[in-house]
């Protein structure tokens, strides 16, 4: 009896096991096919098997046999064709990460989860894409400083994960390039309307991933299924970071000029993973194409997309540029473009530089004039003949949106348009024109500031900000009511308005400024780390372009090779271009020195010499919105000190976050655990970052913080720093040793920064919250060597709670 009772016990154990493994109830699950991603340790691979391949599709075969056969004989049909799916694996990695990806059903991730060795399984994740002149405007000049030291960026290669390339854009010319670097093991792919042929010098790769996007089934019938960039972005951001000379190019004869990229030099490896039919990209596609990078051989990598906030653990994203930075590869990624809202930054991981998108003292003014003689200047890229120099009827009529347009209301005048935060089909302008509108003014969305401009082109358009927009708008509604149209219809004069517009000024503005729509931080995700990491131009960029028209509107029937668009997607490819300019000049610095030097010397004054302003609201801008600052090429040839991170330091970072080996293990492939012991990190505010962020108690006076930070010269041998502290208000800082003194050049030094509440923290952090809506004060830690020749800078941020 005894061992009767045994064995029942045990088969139900058995059974539960099953069941339990796939979490619920086969016959209601969802069959649809989703793509996964699946992490693994390879440590834990039996070792029967010969390759990670062959241990992913039995694993995957096994798991689909054991769920056919609990959901009955009955389908046993289907569990045959079923099994043809073990093959449908579209993608391993192994140089990024190690794992795979598979179109899997809710139940075959659910138990391939559990199964040993198998440390994630996500599903898929979607992400979005979010120059004649800039170069001049950081500074970079042809005979000195960075582009002279570094012959532009020479043979440094960077991969660009986009919507792919225009193979004909002249700035892709690669007269005078040397031969492909050596070292260089990627290649061009044929395709739709793409023969390799067309690859060169400059352009030295061009592939595409679709495996993903593609079996979502919703790639339309106008996609080149090939490097090809059928949308414009891809080519874009190319061109801004290593785009050949071109001269005489402009957007319609706006921003005219020389167009060339910020390193000149520098080759370009094209990886598609977006594609045009929504903008979307998935993240099978883009941890692929990084995989692919890094074996192919770049040194940099940029991704002007983002995705969700989401933990670092569940971000192919984090988990891929994790893989390169450990094949020594910089990742330079987009902040975002969902600003001011504070905490709305992306890619927030240490070991990214975060861009925020600032403006260019380049402008395109249009000014209109009220029939009261009012003027308001706005900004207008209008690409027709002329304006409207007489007066003619203003209507404001809302949003202007193809749904709502009141259209009997338009014909024969200046409509006042309200920006919608959704307009998707066919432009403002366009609704405005079919219905005989002469023209529009687009009052923008407040939290853009003045950072965006119209692109207008069926009739003179013109954006205003949202303070000139509603005072516009009171002129001419009020008209309306007015006291002289009810007494005397007759001698009531209808609000009217004049447009002119201006084409290209320079230096009437500030500038740079934080462009109101770059994402702010603090960094949601990790808060002893500073984001975004600094702010580089992003608004009303020239770059090339490909056959598309340069708006979205369906209408839009014109072609240029340049396009003016603005986001941090071109922030993006300026840091990057940077960052290959001092690659080339320091090849023997790591990913950490060349952003530690980014960072430490960007400026946080404008080109007047005042304080940088956010153009969200005309105050001072903050950390939290240029990060460390404004990019200055010239200043991070020479930073004096940088704050190095190794691979053993982001791992000990992990760890202070608290990740388990297995989550650990999804970054380092397993060669390292945190239940071994590690450097504890406090919370991760302790990695070696170039800035300092502490969480602070506004009621608890006295409270103190100590950070700890290590310096390698990388300057004269033997030179002596001192430190300057601006402190951030409510607190005290205090810097110990205050003096660093170096004998040779790669000396190391350590310090540590105390920061103490005051008394006013209460105070102060009530004022800052009323002012900003977010409860931080912002100072400084300047390393100054004897002779002022090198400033070290790092922001201080406390977060009052
Ligand atoms: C299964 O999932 C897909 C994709 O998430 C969804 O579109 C579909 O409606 C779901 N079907 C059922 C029966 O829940
Ligand atoms: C690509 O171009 C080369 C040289 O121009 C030509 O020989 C080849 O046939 C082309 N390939 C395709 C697929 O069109
Ligand atoms: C520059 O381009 C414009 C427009 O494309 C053209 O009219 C002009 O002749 C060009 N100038 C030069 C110097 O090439
Ligand atoms: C741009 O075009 C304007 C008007 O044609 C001209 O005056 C100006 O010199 C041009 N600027 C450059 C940089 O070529
Ligand atoms: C004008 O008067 C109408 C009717 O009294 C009212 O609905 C409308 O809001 C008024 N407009 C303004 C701008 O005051």
């Amino acid at each position: 009896m005894a061992s009767l009772a045994g064995s029942v016990f045990c088969f139900i154990f058995v059974d539960l096991l099953v069941m339990g493994s796939m979490a619920y109830d086969v016959s209601t699950a969802n069959d649809t096919r989703k793509t996964y991603i699946v992490l693994a340790s390879h440590s834990r691979m039996p070792t029967i098997f010969s390759s990670p391949t062959s241990w992913y599709m039995s694993t995957l075969a096994s798991v689909r046999r054991e769920i056919s056969s609990a959901a009955g004989a009955d389908d046993a049909q289907i569990v045959t064709k079923d099994q043809q799916h073990s093959t449908d694996i579209i993608y391993t990695y192994q140089h990024s990460c190690r794992g795979f990806a598979a179109r899997l059903t809710d139940l075959e991730a659910s138990s391939l989860a559990s199964q040993p060795g198998f440390l994630s399984v996500m599903p898929d994740k979607r992400y979005e894409l979010q120059t004649t002149y800039t170069p001049e405007f950081m500074g970079l000049m042809p005979s000195a400083g960075l582009w002279k030291k570094t012959s532009l960026g020479a043979d440094v290669i960077v991969g660009f994960l986009d919507t792919g390339i225009w193979p004909e854009s002249s700035s892709l010319d690669d007269t005078g390039m040397g031969p492909v670097p050596k070292r260089w093991k990627g290649r061009c792919v044929d395709g739709g309307d793409f023969n390799s042929s067309v690859c060169n010098k400059k352009l030295i790769g061009a592939r595409y991933f679709l495996s993903s996007f593609g079996s979502a089934g919703s790639l339309s019938a106008s996609e080149y299924r090939s490097p090809r960039d059928v949308q414009g972005h891809g080519t874009h951001t190319a061109s801004t970071t290593a785009g050949a000379h071109v001269a005489n190019a402009s957007f319609f004869g706006y921003a005219n000029g020389t167009a060339k990229g910020v390193a000149p030099g520098a080759r370009i490896a094209v990886y598609k993973v977006c594609w045009a039919s929504f903008g979307g990209c998935m993240g099978a596609d883009l941890l692929a194409a990084i995989d692919e990078a890094i074996a192919d051989g770049v040194d940099i990598i940029s991704i002007s997309l983002g995705g969700s906030s989401v933990p670092l653990q569940e971000d192919p994203l984090a988990v891929g540029s994790f893989g390169a930075l450990r094949s020594g590869v910089f990742v330079s990624c987009a902040a975002g473009n969902g600003g001011p809202s504070p905490g709305s930054i992306l890619n927030n991981a240490p070991w990214i530089l975060t861009v925020a998108a600032s403006t260019v003292d380049r402008n395109f003014p249009a000014t209109v004039k009220l029939g009261n003689g009012e003027v308001y200047v706005g900004q207008s890229l209008y690409t027709g003949d002329g304006a409207i120099p007489v007066q003619k009827p203003l209507v404001s009529l809302g949003f202007c949106d193809e749904a709502s347009f009141r259209t009997e209301n338009a014909e024969g005048n200046i409509v006042i348009c309200q920006q919608s935060s959704e307009q998707e089909g066919r432009s403002t302008a366009a609704v405005v024109a079919a219905a005989g509108g002469v023209g529009e003014i687009m009052v923008q969305q407040k939290r853009l500031g003045h950072s965006i401009i119209s692109s207008g082109f069926l009739l003179p358009s013109m954006n205003v900000d949202a303070m000139d927009g509603a005072a516009i708008q009171d002129y001419a509604s009020a008209g309306e009511n007015s006291s002289e149209r009810r007494t005397s219809e007759s001698s009531y004069r209808r609000p009217s308005a004049t447009i002119s517009i201006q084409g290209t000024r320079f230096g009437r503005q500030r500038a740079p400024k934080v462009a109101g729509f770059s994402s702010r931080g603090p960094n949601p995700l990790v808060r002893g780390i500073l984001k975004p990491d600094i702010a580089a131009p992003g608004v009303t960029i020239l770059g090339a372009w490909s056959s598309a028209p340069p708006s979205s509107d369906p209408l839009d029937n014109r072609k240029t090779p340049f396009n003016i668009i603005s986001g941090t997607s071109m922030a993006c490819p300026h840091a990057t271009g940077v960052a290959a300019l001092l690659r080339a000049a320091h090849p023997d610095w790591s990913a950490a020195a060349i952003k530690s030097a980014l960072m430490t010397s960007a400026d946080i004054l404008d080109h007047s010499g005042k304080p940088i302003l956010d153009d969200y609201d005309g105050t001072p801008a903050t950390s939290y919105g240029y990060g460390a600052g404004q990019i200055n090429p010239n200043a991070a040839l020479c930073p004096g000190l940088v704050y190095d991170i190794d691979v053993q330091d982001y791992v000990d970072f992990l760890c202070s976050l608290g990740f388990t080996d297995e989550e650990l293990e999804l970054f380092t492939k397993g060669e390292r655990q945190c239940s071994r012991g590690y450097k504890k990190l406090d919370g991760g505010r302790n990695l070696n970052y170039p800035a300092f962020v502490v969480d602070m108690s506004r009621s608890t006076k006295g409270e103190t913080t100590t950070l700890a930070r290590v310096v390698t010269n990388v300057g004269p041998a033997s030179s002596l720093y001192l430190a300057e502290v601006e402190a951030p208000k409510g607190a005290m800082v205090r810097v110990t040793p205050s003096e660093l003194r170096f004998s040779e050049e790669g000396m190391k030094r350590s310090f540590e920064v105390k920061i103490s509440a005051t008394m006013e923290s209460y105070a102060v952090t009530r004022e800052v919250e009323a002012r900003l809506g977010l409860r931080s004060t912002f100072g400084s830690l300047t390393w100054v060597d004897a002779h002022n020749s090198h400033r070290v800078r790092s922001p201080i941020v406390i977060n009052w709670q």
